[in-house]
């Protein structure tokens, strides 16, 4: 599905990433940890080719398309969470109405709440950053701090999600500094001093 090979990444002379490599598979889960700083958001913007590396490969297996939720998403503020979700779908062409409520219901938003983005809480905010990395049938899905703000009802929604995703054969990667109760993870890892360590 994925394969990192050989990453490294220097900000000037400050090196976050020293000769990363790993892979995921069609139905795994893995978890990234590391300290504030030790280059998680860093990892998951090479990944998605949002910045380059300075050395090394990613590869995709040709039928991926990534789903990411990477560090604080931005939303258009006056429009409502629906109006936003529709929007990021329609770049792809990729909106399903019915795919995005039962998405929103199942994390107790409510798709007919036409209040804009602006009076949402984090969680809420949350929520739909986690929405739009999975409504496009996306099946890699690197998820940056998935849970910050989410209440323990919608945290165990959450685990159930990545169950059924996972039971679709996706492949997850969630960067955090917890792992998450009640879910088998496939491999577990942290960044430390820039090396990737195989917990
Ligand atoms: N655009 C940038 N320019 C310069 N340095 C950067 C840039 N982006 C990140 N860094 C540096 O890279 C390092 C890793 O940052 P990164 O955001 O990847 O950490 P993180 O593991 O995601 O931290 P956190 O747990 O706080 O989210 C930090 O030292 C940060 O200052
Ligand atoms: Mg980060």
């Amino acid at each position: 599905m994925l394969q990192v090979k050989n990453i490294s990444k220097n900000f000037k002379k400050n090196q976050v990433l020293n000769n990363i490599s790993f892979q995921i598979y069609p139905g795994q889960i893995v978890h990234i940890a590391g300290r504030n700083g030790s280059g998680k958001s860093t990892l998951f913007k090479i990944i998605t080719h949002l910045i380059k590396p300075t050395s090394g490969t990613i590869t995709l297996d040709s039928n991926v398309k990534i789903g990411a939720l990477i560090e604080n998403p931005g939303f258009i503020e006056y429009e409502s969470a629906l109006t936003n979700l529709k929007f990021l779908a329609n770049l792809n062409n990729a909106f399903d109405l019915s795919t995005v409520s039962n998405l929103m219901e199942s994390f107790y938003l409510n798709p007919n709440d036409n209040s804009p983005v602006s009076k949402y809480s984090i969680g809420m905010r949350q929520k739909i950053g986690i929405i739009q990395a999975i409504m496009e049938d996306q099946n890699l899905i690197l998820l940056d701090e998935p849970t910050r703000g989410l209440d323990p009802e919608s945290i165990e929604q959450f685990v159930d999600l990545l169950n059924k995703l996972r039971n679709q054969n996706k492949s997850i990667i969630i960067a955090s500094h917890d792992l998450l109760p009640d879910l088998k993870y496939d491999a577990t890892y942290r960044l430390e001093k820039g090396l990737l360590v195989h917990e």
